[in-house]
């Protein structure tokens, strides 16, 4: 059976879609899953603990705070001893908690103590799922590894509403169940690879720098989607506002210096792919101390000075990675460009875009791009810059292929 000896520990919130949890429990233990049910308040207000326990034929989890559960098992466990937990029907309210690791009842405890990969169902009113506070808090599950299933378009339980957020299907959430134990080897297992992210701050004083506009978002992206694919992942990032990916080795640093010093102590790795928007020059001397205005004083000058090229020192390395991809940033020319900077740096692919302020690429959410490499170019259409990502891991892949 496909599930034989998987624990599934079921996080059930409150909504109308939580009766089809029952016939998920039955599914999952038919095909030689255990589940371990937890119900929120909400999901008592639908269907009863004695048909879940029923069901599952284990003890159903309520309270945070029951003595006999703490003692038996305790919420720690509970969060730990299961392959995988799903939460079926997800709640807006579920979700809110979740992203922001909220945890004020058993249901959330569990899910900021849990080290297991999650796999949600969400069901909730359209207008809920379309809501802005839910479209940035999915965006931060995402982030953070969380998997979705759903939800599907369709009628709403209530009369005359249509549009999305009704739960997936059971069958269907028992396939995401499914295809997560599906132990096919992934391409890049036992690959590792090293990614720079973002931009780089040169300081001029203490309070003041040299930057320019990445967000991280396409390079953090790139991260995540190599970790999708089986790779361990070393991720050195500028100075940026969006979260570390799960499951990635995040490095911080602020300077261009300090970034090549962590690319550096990263290899050998088979995959390096530069993304981050290295500052080509720093200020010769940075000041110890704020430079003050001083009355009658000529306006100081920055003396620059070149920074080291991070991708052409890992391109023309004795450890160089098997696969050397870089960014090319333009705003003109960007073929020709590109093509030089492939021979410069010694790089087998330069991914090239155009960074215009009309493109919206920098720090936006989408990104149209050219691959240059040494046999010709391909020009991709436009998309979301997490689509951008997993292709390039994809065909990373296939050129690692044996
Ligand atoms: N890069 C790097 N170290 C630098 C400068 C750039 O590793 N000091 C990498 C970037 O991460 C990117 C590629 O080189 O993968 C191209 O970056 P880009 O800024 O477009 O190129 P530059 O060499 O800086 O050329 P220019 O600014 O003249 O376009």
């Amino acid at each position: 059976m496909a599930l034989t000896g998987k624990r599934v520990l079921l996080i059930i919130s409150g909504g109308i879609a939580a009766y089809k949890s029952l016939d998920l429990i039955r599914r999952l233990r038919e095909r030689g899953a255990s589940v371990r049910p937890v119900m929120t308040d909400g999901a008592q207000k639908f269907i009863t603990p004695l048909a879940v326990g029923a069901l599952a034929a284990d003890h159903v989890f309520t309270e945070l705070f029951s003595r006999e559960d703490e003692q038996d098992v305790g919420h720690i466990r509970l969060a730990r001893d299961c392959d995988i937990v799903v939460i079926a029907p997800a709640t807006a309210s579920l979700l809110a908690k979740m992203a922001h690791g909220l945890a004020d009842d058993l249901a959330s405890t569990i899910l900021l103590a849990t080290d297991r990969p999650i796999l949600t169902a969400p069901a909730m009113n359209p207008k809920m799922w379309d809501n802005a506070a839910t479209r940035r808090n999915i965006a931060t599950l995402q982030t953070d590894g969380v998997s979705f299933v759903g939800p599907a378009k369709g009628e709403m339980a209530e009369r005359g509403e249509a549009g999305t957020g009704r739960m997936a299907e059971v069958l269907d959430i028992v396939a995401a169940i499914e295809l997560h134990f599906d132990e096919k080897p992934k391409p890049l297992a036992g690959r590792s690879a090293i990614v720079t992210s973002g931009p780089t701050h040169e300081p001029i004083d203490p309070v003041r720098y040299i930057a320019n506009r990445s967000s991280g978002k396409q390079g953090h992206a790139i991260a995540a989607a190599l970790r999708d694919l089986g790779a361990k992942v070393t991720l050195v990032s500028g100075p940026v506002t969006i979260p570390d990916p799960h499951g990635v080795n995040t490095i911080h640093v602020e300077r261009a210096e300090e970034m090549m010093q962590a690319v550096m102590a990263a290899l050998p790795a088979d995959i390096a792919i530069m993304v981050a928007a290295v500052a080509d020059w720093r200020v010769a001397s940075a000041s110890d101390q704020k430079i003050k205005k001083q009355p009658g004083q000529s306006i100081p000058t920055l003396a620059l000075a070149e920074n080291p090229d991070i991708l052409s020192t890992v391109g023309h390395h004795k450890l160089r990675p098997k696969i050397v991809i870089g960014f090319a940033a333009e705003t003109q020319d960007i073929e020709k460009n590109g093509r030089a900077k492939l021979e410069r740096k010694g790089a087998d692919l330069i991914v090239a875009n155009d960074v215009s302020p009309a493109t919206g690429v920098m720090g936006g959410a989408r990104n149209q791009v050219k691959l240059i490499g040494h046999d010709g170019v391909e020009a991709w259409p436009d998309l979301d810059k997490d689509e951008v990502a997993a292709r390039l891991a994809a065909l990373v892949a296939e050129r690692l292929k044996p």
